[in-house]
C-alpha cells in the first residue's frame, strides 16, 4: 500500500477508537480503548517522524520545512496528552476529558497533514517512491509492534524529559 493511503487509514482508525470512548462506556472498557489509542498514536507518530517527515521537509516547496516544524510541534502536544493518559486510571471524568481534548488537537493536526503535507508528498514523489516508503513503514511498524508496551514507556520518558527541559 502506498505510504499516504496507509497514514490516512491510521488516522481513520484512531479517530474511530476515540469515537468509541463517548457514551455509556465502562471504566475498564475506556481503559482498554485508551491503551489502544496511545499505542496506535505512538507507532503512527514514530513512522511519520522517522520516515515520512524527513522526506517531505526537503521537498522543493517554500512551505515544506515550516509545515514539518509545525507538525512536530503538534506531535509534541499530542505526546504530552498521551503521556499523561498512559499513567492514569480511567475512573474519573478527567480521563475522558483528556481523550476528547486529544481528539480536538488530532483533528486539527490531521487536517494539516491531509490538506497540506501529504499533497506536497504526492506532488513531488512518484507512485513507486510512495509505495517504497509504504513498504519501509510497514517494516518499521512490525518492529515497533514487537516492542510492546516498552515503546510507550520510552515515549513517556522522552516527554517527561522534554517537560523538564521546558521548566
Ligand atoms: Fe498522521
Ligand atoms: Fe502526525
Amino acid at each position: 500500500m502506498d505510504a499516504i493511503e496507509s497514514l490516512k487509514q491510521d488516522h481513520k482508525r484512531v479517530l474511530a477508537l476515540i469515537d468509541q470512548c463517548e457514551g455509556d462506556v465502562a471504566p475498564e472498557q475506556l481503559h482498554d480503548l485508551g491503551k489502544q489509542i496511545v499505542r496506535e498514536l505512538s507507532i503512527h507518530a514514530e513512522l511519520e517522524e522517522k520516515l515520512v517527515y524527513p522526506k517531505v521537509r526537503v521537498l522543493p516547496e517554500a512551505e515544506a520545512n515550516f509545515e514539518i516544524v509545525e507538525a512536530l510541534e503538534q506531535h509534541h502536544v499530542i505526546k504530552l496528552i498521551i503521556g499523561e493518559l498512559n499513567g492514569m486510571r480511567p475512573d474519573d471524568d478527567v480521563y475522558l476529558a483528556k481523550i476528547l481534548t486529544l481528539r480536538d488537537v488530532l483533528e486539527a493536526h490531521i487536517d494539516e497533514e491531509e490538506g497540506e503535507i501529504f499533497p506536497m508528498a504526492e506532488r513531488h514523489m512518484s507512485k513507486n517512491q510512495l509505495k517504497d516508503l509504504g513498504r519501509d513503514m510497514e517494516e518499521m511498524r512490525g518492529k515497533l509492534e514487537e516492542q510492546g508496551p516498552n515503546l510507550v514507556v520510552t515515549m513517556f520518558r522522552e516527554v517527561a524529559e522534554q517537560i523538564r527541559r521546558m521548566v
